[in-house]
Protein backbone atom coordinates (compact mmCIF):
# COMPACT_ATOMS: atom_id res chain seq x y z
CA UNK A 1 0.00 0.00 0.00
CA UNK A 2 0.97 3.84 -0.63
CA UNK A 3 0.01 6.54 1.48
CA UNK A 4 0.99 10.12 -0.10
CA UNK A 5 0.66 12.49 2.70
CA UNK A 6 0.66 16.34 1.74
CA UNK A 7 1.34 18.77 4.25
CA UNK A 8 2.60 22.49 5.06
CA UNK A 9 4.70 21.13 8.03
CA UNK A 10 6.31 17.73 6.51
CA UNK A 11 8.34 17.74 9.86
CA UNK A 12 5.61 16.74 11.95
CA UNK A 13 5.15 13.44 10.21
CA UNK A 14 8.97 12.43 10.58
CA UNK A 15 8.75 11.42 13.93
CA UNK A 16 5.44 9.15 14.41
CA UNK A 17 5.72 7.37 10.98
CA UNK A 18 9.32 6.15 11.40
CA UNK A 19 8.74 3.82 14.82
CA UNK A 20 8.22 0.64 15.75
CA UNK A 21 5.70 -1.13 13.49
CA UNK A 22 5.04 1.55 10.75
CA UNK A 23 8.79 1.72 10.46
CA UNK A 24 9.40 -2.35 10.05
CA UNK A 25 6.23 -1.77 7.57
CA UNK A 26 8.22 0.43 5.36
CA UNK A 27 11.17 -1.33 5.66
CA UNK A 28 10.07 -5.03 4.49
CA UNK A 29 8.06 -3.44 1.71
CA UNK A 30 4.76 -3.44 2.94
CA UNK A 31 3.81 0.59 2.99
CA UNK A 32 5.04 3.26 1.38
CA UNK A 33 4.70 6.13 2.89
CA UNK A 34 5.54 9.33 1.11
CA UNK A 35 5.57 13.69 2.45
CA UNK A 36 4.92 16.18 0.48
CA UNK A 37 5.11 19.49 1.09
CA UNK A 38 2.12 22.05 0.21
CA UNK A 39 4.73 24.77 -0.60
CA UNK A 40 6.46 22.87 -3.41
CA UNK A 41 3.67 22.88 -5.69
CA UNK A 42 2.25 26.86 -4.80
CA UNK A 43 2.96 28.81 -7.88
CA UNK A 44 3.30 32.49 -5.41
CA UNK A 45 6.39 33.65 -5.43
CA UNK A 46 6.45 33.26 -1.41
CA UNK A 47 5.32 30.29 -2.19
CA UNK A 48 2.18 30.87 -0.29
CA UNK A 49 -0.73 28.06 0.46
CA UNK A 50 -3.33 30.35 2.28
CA UNK A 51 -5.38 33.39 1.82
CA UNK A 52 -8.18 35.84 3.47
CA UNK A 53 -11.37 34.38 3.52
CA UNK A 54 -14.60 35.69 1.79
CA UNK A 55 -16.28 35.65 5.47
CA UNK A 56 -15.41 38.84 7.34
CA UNK A 57 -12.86 37.62 10.11
CA UNK A 58 -13.05 34.15 9.77
CA UNK A 59 -8.87 33.60 9.19
CA UNK A 60 -7.04 32.40 6.79
CA UNK A 61 -8.28 29.47 3.97
CA UNK A 62 -6.09 26.96 2.08
CA UNK A 63 -6.01 28.04 -1.56
CA UNK A 64 -7.51 25.77 -4.27
CA UNK A 65 -4.17 26.24 -6.43
CA UNK A 66 -1.65 25.00 -4.61
CA UNK A 67 -3.50 21.71 -3.45
CA UNK A 68 -4.64 21.01 -7.34
CA UNK A 69 -1.56 20.87 -8.17
CA UNK A 70 0.12 18.29 -5.58
CA UNK A 71 -3.06 16.55 -6.40
CA UNK A 72 -3.13 16.50 -9.77
CA UNK A 73 0.65 15.87 -9.96
CA UNK A 74 0.34 12.81 -7.85
CA UNK A 75 -2.52 11.64 -9.81
CA UNK A 76 -0.31 11.52 -12.98
CA UNK A 77 1.67 9.03 -11.63
CA UNK A 78 -0.75 6.75 -10.49
CA UNK A 79 -4.43 6.21 -9.93
CA UNK A 80 -5.85 7.16 -6.36
CA UNK A 81 -8.31 4.56 -4.55
CA UNK A 82 -9.00 7.75 -2.03
CA UNK A 83 -8.53 11.29 -1.22
CA UNK A 84 -9.11 11.99 2.33
CA UNK A 85 -9.01 15.40 4.16
CA UNK A 86 -8.78 15.79 7.57
CA UNK A 87 -10.83 17.80 9.50
CA UNK A 88 -12.99 17.90 12.51
CA UNK A 89 -16.24 18.15 10.61
CA UNK A 90 -15.38 14.59 8.64
CA UNK A 91 -16.64 11.35 9.72
CA UNK A 92 -15.18 10.42 13.04
CA UNK A 93 -12.36 7.63 12.14
CA UNK A 94 -12.79 3.94 13.85
CA UNK A 95 -11.37 0.57 13.45
CA UNK A 96 -14.18 0.09 11.06
CA UNK A 97 -12.82 2.67 9.06
CA UNK A 98 -9.10 1.51 9.24
CA UNK A 99 -9.96 -1.94 8.47
CA UNK A 100 -11.74 -0.56 5.17
CA UNK A 101 -8.70 2.02 4.20
CA UNK A 102 -6.31 -0.96 4.21
CA UNK A 103 -7.76 -2.93 1.76
CA UNK A 104 -7.09 0.57 -0.68
CA UNK A 105 -3.71 0.68 -3.08
CA UNK A 106 -2.95 3.97 -2.96
CA UNK A 107 -4.22 6.88 -1.13
CA UNK A 108 -3.97 10.19 -0.58
CA UNK A 109 -4.28 11.99 3.07
CA UNK A 110 -4.54 16.29 2.86
CA UNK A 111 -3.74 17.29 6.58
CA UNK A 112 -6.26 20.45 7.05
CA UNK A 113 -4.60 23.73 8.49
CA UNK A 114 -5.47 27.32 9.40
CA UNK A 115 -9.47 27.82 8.83
CA UNK A 116 -9.30 24.94 6.27
CA UNK A 117 -9.46 24.53 2.99
CA UNK A 118 -11.45 26.26 -0.20
CA UNK A 119 -14.63 24.29 -0.14
CA UNK A 120 -14.66 23.72 -3.95
CA UNK A 121 -11.24 21.52 -3.21
CA UNK A 122 -13.69 19.14 -1.17
CA UNK A 123 -16.51 19.31 -3.58
CA UNK A 124 -14.05 18.67 -6.19
CA UNK A 125 -11.15 16.56 -5.37
CA UNK A 126 -11.33 14.83 -1.97
CA UNK A 127 -13.41 11.34 -1.56
CA UNK A 128 -13.83 11.19 2.00
CA UNK A 129 -13.64 13.52 5.19
CA UNK A 130 -12.12 11.95 8.62
CA UNK A 131 -12.00 13.44 12.07
CA UNK A 132 -10.35 11.44 14.76
CA UNK A 133 -12.29 12.94 17.65
CA UNK A 134 -14.76 15.83 18.72
CA UNK A 135 -11.81 17.56 19.57
CA UNK A 136 -9.74 20.69 17.25
CA UNK A 137 -6.36 19.98 16.46
CA UNK A 138 -3.76 22.74 15.11
CA UNK A 139 -3.55 20.86 12.12
CA UNK A 140 -4.12 17.43 10.02
CA UNK A 141 -0.71 16.28 10.67
CA UNK A 142 -1.00 14.08 13.87
CA UNK A 143 -4.70 13.42 12.60
CA UNK A 144 -2.84 12.13 9.38
CA UNK A 145 -0.31 10.23 11.42
CA UNK A 146 -3.08 8.25 13.52
CA UNK A 147 -4.90 7.06 10.58
CA UNK A 148 -1.50 5.88 8.91
CA UNK A 149 -0.89 4.02 11.99
CA UNK A 150 -3.76 2.46 12.33
CA UNK A 151 -3.77 1.40 8.72
CA UNK A 152 -0.54 0.14 8.02
CA UNK A 153 -0.70 -2.34 11.43
CA UNK A 154 -3.31 -3.60 9.65
CA UNK A 155 -1.70 -5.10 6.39
CA UNK A 156 -1.08 -8.30 5.50
CA UNK A 157 2.13 -9.56 7.31
CA UNK A 158 3.10 -6.31 8.94
CA UNK A 159 2.03 -8.10 12.24
CA UNK A 160 2.96 -11.60 13.23
CA UNK A 161 0.50 -13.76 14.68
CA UNK A 162 1.03 -13.12 18.75
CA UNK A 163 0.58 -9.55 17.58
CA UNK A 164 -2.52 -10.08 15.60
CA UNK A 165 -4.89 -6.96 14.69
CA UNK A 166 -7.70 -9.67 15.09
CA UNK A 167 -7.21 -9.56 18.47
CA UNK A 168 -7.03 -5.65 19.07
CA UNK A 169 -9.78 -3.93 20.66
CA UNK A 170 -12.94 -2.29 18.40
CA UNK A 171 -12.42 -5.30 15.87
CA UNK A 172 -15.22 -7.23 17.03
CA UNK A 173 -16.90 -4.13 18.64
CA UNK A 174 -15.21 -4.96 22.14
CA UNK A 175 -12.41 -4.05 24.06
CA UNK A 176 -9.64 -6.07 25.24
CA UNK A 177 -9.20 -8.07 28.06
CA UNK A 178 -7.47 -7.78 30.80
CA UNK A 179 -3.98 -8.68 30.52
CA UNK A 180 -0.71 -9.50 33.06
CA UNK A 181 2.18 -10.37 33.04
CA UNK A 182 4.90 -11.31 36.31
CA UNK A 183 4.88 -11.70 39.32
CA UNK A 184 1.57 -13.29 40.21
CA UNK A 185 1.06 -11.67 43.47
CA UNK A 186 1.89 -7.68 42.89
CA UNK A 187 1.12 -5.96 46.15
CA UNK A 188 -1.52 -8.41 47.27
CA UNK A 189 -2.99 -8.29 43.79
CA UNK A 190 -2.61 -11.81 42.10
CA UNK A 191 -3.46 -12.83 38.61
CA UNK A 192 -6.43 -14.16 38.23
CA UNK A 193 -6.23 -18.27 38.97
CA UNK A 194 -7.68 -19.40 35.70
CA UNK A 195 -4.42 -17.67 33.99
CA UNK A 196 -2.39 -19.82 35.60
CA UNK A 197 -4.47 -22.97 34.73
CA UNK A 198 -2.62 -23.99 31.73
CA UNK A 199 -6.38 -24.58 30.31
CA UNK A 200 -6.54 -22.77 26.87
CA UNK A 201 -10.10 -23.55 26.53
CA UNK A 202 -10.94 -22.05 29.51
CA UNK A 203 -8.95 -19.35 29.37
CA UNK A 204 -10.05 -18.14 26.21
CA UNK A 205 -13.52 -17.84 27.66
CA UNK A 206 -12.28 -16.27 30.59
CA UNK A 207 -10.98 -13.24 28.21
CA UNK A 208 -13.58 -13.67 26.40
CA UNK A 209 -16.00 -12.88 29.23
CA UNK A 210 -14.30 -10.14 30.30
CA UNK A 211 -14.11 -8.28 27.36
CA UNK A 212 -17.55 -8.42 26.71
CA UNK A 213 -17.93 -7.41 30.57
CA UNK A 214 -15.85 -4.88 30.19
CA UNK A 215 -16.92 -3.77 27.04
CA UNK A 216 -20.46 -3.31 28.83
CA UNK A 217 -18.86 -1.39 32.00
CA UNK A 218 -16.64 0.79 30.01
CA UNK A 219 -18.40 1.43 26.87
CA UNK A 220 -21.90 0.82 26.83
CA UNK A 221 -21.84 2.50 23.27
CA UNK A 222 -20.27 -0.04 22.35
CA UNK A 223 -21.82 -2.81 23.82
CA UNK A 224 -25.01 -2.26 22.30
CA UNK A 225 -23.09 -2.09 18.71
CA UNK A 226 -21.80 -6.09 19.90
CA UNK A 227 -25.16 -7.05 21.12
CA UNK A 228 -26.96 -5.62 17.71
CA UNK A 229 -29.00 -3.45 19.29
CA UNK A 230 -27.76 -0.25 16.90
CA UNK A 231 -25.40 -0.64 14.03
N1 LIG B 1 -7.80 18.86 12.19
C1 LIG B 1 -8.03 19.56 13.31
N2 LIG B 1 -8.69 18.85 14.21
C2 LIG B 1 -8.89 17.62 13.66
C3 LIG B 1 -9.52 16.43 14.11
N3 LIG B 1 -10.09 16.34 15.31
N4 LIG B 1 -9.53 15.38 13.27
C4 LIG B 1 -8.98 15.47 12.05
N5 LIG B 1 -8.38 16.56 11.57
C5 LIG B 1 -8.33 17.62 12.38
Amino acid sequence: MRIDIITVLPEMLDSPLNYSIVKRAKEKGFAEIHVHNLRDYSTDKHRRVDDYSFSKGAGMVMAVQPIENAIESLKKERAYDEIIYTTPDGKLFDQKEANILSLKTNIIILCGHYKGIDQRVRDLLITRELSIGDYVLTGGELAAAVITDSVVRLLPGVLSDETSALSDSFQDNLLSPPVYTRPAVYKGLKVPEILLSGNDKLIDDWKYQQAVERTKKLRPDLYKKFTGETD
